[in-house]
């Protein structure tokens, strides 16, 4: 086996700067999903900001986890973080073609006091089983209540891993068994100031039997 082909450039990642760190794993882990996160402050003001960092991570019960990195430049808490971990509860609303201009709008640096939704005009749902609202210009919404808020590294980035308890479903994209990934139209974050749309979408038949059963065809193994 050849030890270094031509054409490849090897980096190593421990001396990195976090800068460059960043750059790399961004461009290099895309496309990324989009949870857009509305919580609540002490005087229950709303929050809603975007986190590509994130991704669901368990499923008995269902787990999502978002990465939430110190504010560059001053390194201060963001107000998704702090409110997290005052309330222990968020909702994750999914981002689609249709919501992205207020989502990426509301990824801009507003002061801790001034609610995104309100300025933005982002209309919301009351929650079942939290006090933050949902996004009601999501297909997708997801109340999620606190497990883990887990530390990484120097202590810049913390993953806030939340149970979701409640699961509300348009069922414009939601069949009563599945959701319609097609119809959802959810968009992902790339590498640098670029989102894409899901493009084509491939078949392949299921190997293994997946939890649920869903798409397996026990035909197609022998
Ligand atoms: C599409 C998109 C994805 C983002 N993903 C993350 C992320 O995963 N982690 C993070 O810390 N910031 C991320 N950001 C930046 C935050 O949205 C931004 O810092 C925002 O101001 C945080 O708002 P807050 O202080 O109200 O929580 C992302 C921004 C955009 C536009």
């Amino acid at each position: 086996m050849a030890e270094a082909p031509a054409g490849f450039v090897c980096i190593d990642g421990q001396s990195l700067d976090t800068d460059t760190a960043y750059r790399l794993v961004v461009g290099c882990v895309a496309p990324r999903p989009i949870a857009w996160v509305t919580t609540v402050d002490a005087q229950g003001r709303v929050n809603a900001a975007p986190f590509s960092s994130y991704n669901y991570v368990a499923t008995s019960p269902p787990m999502l986890a978002i990465n939430i990195a110190a504010r560059a430049g001053d390194g201060r808490t963001k107000d998704t973080a702090r409110n997290i971990l005052g309330s222990r509860e968020f909702v994750v609303n999914v981002a689609t073609e249709h919501n992205m201009e207020l989502m990426h709008q509301s990824a801009q640096e507003f002061a801790p006091d001034v609610s995104e939704t309100e300025v933005l005009g982002i209309p919301l749902l009351t929650s079942r089983h939290v006090r933050p609202p949902r996004i009601a210009i999501s297909p997708v919404q997801m109340e999620c209540r606190l497990d883990q808020a887990i530390v990484l590294g120097c202590g810049i980035n913390t993953l806030y891993i939340g149970e979701v308890v409640a699961f509300h479903l348009s069922q414009d994209v939601y069949d009563g068994q599945r959701v319609d990934t097609a119809r959802m139209r959810p968009i992902a974050r790339l590498g640098g100031p670029f989102y894409a749309g899901l493009g084509e979408i491939f078949h392949r038949p299921m190997l293994q039997r997946p939890p649920g059963g869903e798409g397996w065809e026990p035909t197609n193994t022998n």
